[in-house]
């Protein structure tokens, strides 16, 4: 009988990506999948240390386990991720129902580090590596129209306050080749949309290929499939990427691109190499060479000595940019690295406060942006069913919106379509059907 196992995938989209990458390691050596952990002779819980209350939820999850365990003791509990990494062998120590940990650059020899573990052993693999890519191997990913496809590894930037750094090691790149052949099969199996990811995406480097060169070369692949990309760390944005952006009508006019804080004191204690004149300026010169370009951020409020003119400013730059969305996060200090040697001297009240104020702020913007585009057009890819209806289509603009279309016989998954916006939330649009992008697909359909 095969071995079963189960992963739950906790933080960014990375681990999601590299959730599929250890599913196609493990599928290769006979490993079934399942989606129910009572099944499963392994449960790995692929994890997030990013924040404090990321890594406690995980170890709520851990108590669940430990009592399937106790009624299935050859259950092998495994943790993956970036808590493998930073907490390591304390793991296996402290909770002594954790059998197998195994950091981001090691998941190769997952298989034999689980066999260990069915030995009665402790499978543990949390090296970091300069050159692990994964390059060569195939990630395990169900039918679908969206997919991850992690380009580059790890983080150079050691802003103060973020473990990732130490959680993912070094910067590395994969082939631009590979990245291009991961799309073609993608297109031969019909998805529609692709987000390439890296902690920090600009800063791609294959020989003499940037991440510019890499967006372009991903785009020509099949002019119906989407090209989305995050993060873009503000010091590396370069001009050649924005024309790259403008020149490409499959690559989404979408940018995310996190700001953190509006002050420049603040900014700079968080070693983020960039003041807000500088990241303005590049907005301003996105919305020049991009038009329709829309933006998304992430934010921490309370960072050590935030005073409230340094929130003040934060809210100014929302403002300013009148950003389309947001993740807004109270700061939480984390072990090992810089900023966790300053004090954590803003009271949880005030950053609950001021977040909340940034929450606030946020959603009136989004709420006046999505009104902004009540009688426009838009493009959307149409994803499935409404959750609320079936008689209801959701899609996705470019910018990332949902958008809910009364259903037609002729409108399928997968299908990009014409739609005309009638209202607005601050949260979804809502539109009526005006024609299809690439009517020859629908051909059959209409004639039926
Ligand atoms: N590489 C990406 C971000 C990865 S982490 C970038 O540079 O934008 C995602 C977000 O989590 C960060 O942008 C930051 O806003 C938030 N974050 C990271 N560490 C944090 C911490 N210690 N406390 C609160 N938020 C944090
Ligand atoms: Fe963390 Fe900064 Fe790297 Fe983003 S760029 S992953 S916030 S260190
Ligand atoms: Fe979390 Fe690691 Fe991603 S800390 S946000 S899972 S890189």
């Amino acid at each position: 009988m095969s071995n079963k196992v189960y992963i739950e995938t906790y933080g960014c989209q990375m681990n999601v990506a590299d959730t599929e990458l250890v599913m196609g390691i493990l599928k290769k050596n006979g490993y079934e999948l399942t989606k129910l952990a009572d099944e499963a002779n392994v449960v790995l819980l692929n994890t997030c240390s990013v924040r404090e209350n990321a890594e406690q939820r995980i170890y709520g999850r851990l108590g669940n386990f430990k009592n399937m365990k106790e009624s299935k003791p050859d259950l092998v509990v495994g943790i993956l991720g970036c808590m493998a990494e930073r907490l390591r062998r304390d793991l296996v120590e402290d909770k002594k129902i954790v059998d197998v940990v195994v950091g981001p650059d090691e998941y190769r020899h997952l298989p034999e580090l689980i066999d260990v573990a069915f030995g009665g052993g402790k499978g543990i693999g949390v090296r970091l590596s300069r050159t692990e890519t994964y390059d060569d191997i195939i990630p395990y990913r169900e039918d679908g129209l969206q997919a991850w496809i992690s380009v580059m590894r790890g983080c150079d930037k050691f802003c103060t306050f973020c473990v990732v750094p130490f959680t993912r090691g070094r910067e590395r790149s994969r082939t631009l080749s590979s990245v291009v052949e991961e799309i073609k099969q993608l297109s031969m199996r019909g998805f529609r949309e692709v987000t390439l990811l890296g902690q920090n995406v600009n800063s791609y480097l294959d020989n003499e290929n940037d991440f510019a060169d890499l967006l372009a070369a991903s785009a020509k692949v099949d002019s119906r499939i989407r090209i989305r990309f995050t993060t873009s760390h503000p010091q590396d944005l370069s001009e050649k990427l924005l024309y790259t952006i403008a020149e490409h009508s499959n690559i989404c006019n979408y940018i995310h691109l996190p700001v953190q804080s509006g002050s420049d004191r603040i900014l700079k204690m968080m070693n983020r190499t960039y003041n807000i004149k500088h990241y303005l300026g590049l907005i301003e010169k996105a919305k020049r060479i991009i038009p329709g370009v829309s933006f998304s951020t992430d934010i921490i409020s309370g960072f050590p000595t935030e005073t409230y003119e340094d929130h003040v400013m934060t809210l100014d730059v929302m403002r300013q940019v009148r950003y389309d969305g947001a993740y807004m996060f109270k700061y939480s200090p984390r072990e090992g690295t810089k900023a966790y040697k300053m004090e954590d001297d803003v009271s949880e009240e005030i950053k609950t406060k001021r977040l909340q104020e940034i929450i606030e702020l946020q959603q009136q913007i989004s709420f006046e942006k999505n009104q902004e585009l009540v009688d426009k057009e838009e493009i959307i890819l149409v994803e499935g069913k409404s959750r609320k209806s079936d008689q209801f289509l959701s899609g996705r603009t470019d910018t990332n919106k949902v958008v809910i279309v009364p259903g037609t016989d002729n409108i399928k998954e997968g299908d990009f379509i014409k739609v005309k916006i009638n209202r607005a939330t601050s949260a979804t649009l809502f539109g009526d059907f005006v024609e299809f992008v690439f009517p020859e697909d629908n051909e059959i359909a209409l004639t039926a």
